[in-house]
């Protein structure tokens, strides 16, 4: 007989299922929400499972991250980003013709309609490239509207190739806007991660051939980015599908969340944390202003993991290479010893803070010359095909229902109105 959990409230009590899997969890669905008052509250979800998913595996507290079973060292060592796609959307790994005619497919939908591309310059200068991009996305949908046939298995595969195919070229052009270039169309004889440094980097004059040692730490950085499993950003994608929303809307949405400091955001804010120190000897006085209270050690820090983040173990071997080609960007210094004496401080050690994802990713992208308002737009890339294997999984999951959480209403009750010239 598998485990159960009793609650008692009053005269109500309740049996509880407890279901096994990655975790254990209370199926909560069980608690007799009408019979009594009953229900959970759990702020930021700190403890709530909202689906079964066979597609990411996270293991905080040993420090392991893996697609469909498959460890992310090894991903990062062998694959390519397009494969790593490949294999989160369909589960396994694809042989040497399925993945030739998968990357020829992605690839031959690279293309962004030319109104796009009319949009994009429509905006200020100075706007966010990040901000940009989730327009643009959740623009697809008008020029797509095939894609709110959720129930057409061929619509939902179709969308999430243009997506995928389309989304660096969105980013490239964000980018490019912001600094007055003209835009550089997709070229069909680069993969996916050669053709999104070209879109970026490409000049009038020259064409544009990335170091192979900076293509492969881009595709390596692309691999590690791709999937979190239910991260804020995937959330955000999975709850608006949630309604009947297609990949391009919920995308969008995971565009914005994914935009905040305290997610996505958190490499661009490292970097400027970096500069704020500004050397080596300042870094002690950092520190205790982040004990204090007065600051935040960006960077630092997961949900999940208490352990070091096993994309940031990569991506630290990652800047090596990487600064072999461009020279040391300098504020490493400074990153290595924040990163030392915070491994050895009491209070990073007691609440179990270690380096995240993006605690190296900023100093590399850097490095290749990237201002820090891209570094999120270099997260939103790969993380994409995160995302429409997310709300596949979602959209095709008998067990989900349009996701709405309760409130605990704290405000007034039952007040008369009061007329203006009483108040
Ligand atoms: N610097 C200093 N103290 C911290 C930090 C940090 N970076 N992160 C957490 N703490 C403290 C926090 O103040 C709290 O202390 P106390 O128990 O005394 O109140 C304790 O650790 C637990 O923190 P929390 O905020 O309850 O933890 P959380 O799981 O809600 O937050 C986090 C996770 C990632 C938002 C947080 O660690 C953070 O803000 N880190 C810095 C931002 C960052 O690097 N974000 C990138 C995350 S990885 C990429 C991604 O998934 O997007």
């Amino acid at each position: 007989m598998s485990d159960s959990l009793t609650i008692t409230a009053g005269s109500n009590s309740a049996e509880l299922p407890i279901t096994e899997g990655s975790i254990r969890a209370t199926d909560l669905r069980a608690i007799p929400t009408h019979d009594g008052p009953l229900t959970s509250f759990d702020p930021g979800f700190v403890n709530t499972a909202a689906c079964h998913s066979s597609i990411t595996y996270i293991d905080g507290d040993a420090g392991i991250l893996e697609y469909r079973g498959y460890p992310i060292e090894q991903l990062a060592q062998h694959s390519t980003h397009l494969e790593v796609a490949y294999l989160l959307l369909k589960g396994e790994l694809p042989t040497a013709d399925q993945l030739a005619e998968w990357d020829k497919l992605v690839n031959t939908h690279r293309f962004v309609h030319e109104n796009v591309a009319s949009f994009i310059r429509a905006y200020r200068h100075d706007a966010h490239p990040m901000a940009k991009l989730m327009a643009a996305v959740a623009s697809m949908q008008t020029f797509y509207p095939s894609s709110r046939r959720l129930d057409d298995p061929g619509a939902r595969d179709m969308n999430i190739v243009r997506l995928i195919a389309k989304i660096p070229t969105m980013a490239a052009w964000s980018y490019r806007h912001s600094i007055g270039r003209h835009f550089v169309y997709p070229n069909d004889e680069l993969g996916y991660v050669d053709n999104f440094l070209a879109m970026l980097f490409q000049s009038q004059q020259r064409v544009y051939r990335p170091d192979p040692r900076v293509s492969r730490a881009m595709e390596t950085l692309f691999i590690l980015h791709a999937d979190h499993e239910q991260n804020c950003s995937t959330n955000a994608v999975r709850s608006v599908a949630s309604a009947g929303n297609d990949v391009y809307t919920s995308s969008g949405a995971g565009i914005g969340a994914l935009f905040g400091p305290l997610h996505g955001g958190a490499n661009e804010a490292v970097l400027k944390m970096l500069r704020e120190i500004g050397s080596k000897d300042k870094v002690g006085d950092f520190i205790d202003g982040v004990k204090n209270g007065r600051t935040r050690l960006m960077g630092f820090g997961h949900r999940v993991y208490k352990n070091y983040d096993p994309r940031a173990k990569v991506i630290k071997k990652s800047t090596e290479e990487v600064f072999e080609v461009t020279g040391v960007n300098p504020l490493l210094e400074i990153a290595l010893e924040l990163e030392k004496i915070a491994l050895e401080d009491e209070y990073f050690v007691k609440r179990r803070l270690y380096p995240n994802v993006d605690f190296y990713s900023g100093l590399i992208y850097e490095a290749l010359r990237f201002p820090p308002e891209m570094f999120t737009v270099l997260f939103a890339v790969p993380r994409t095909a995160g995302w429409c294997a997310q709300w596949l999984e979602g959209v095709t999951d008998p067990e989900q229902k349009i996701m709405r959480p309760k409130q605990i209403y704290t405000g007034h009750r039952e007040r008369s109105f009061v007329p203006m010239d009483e108040r």
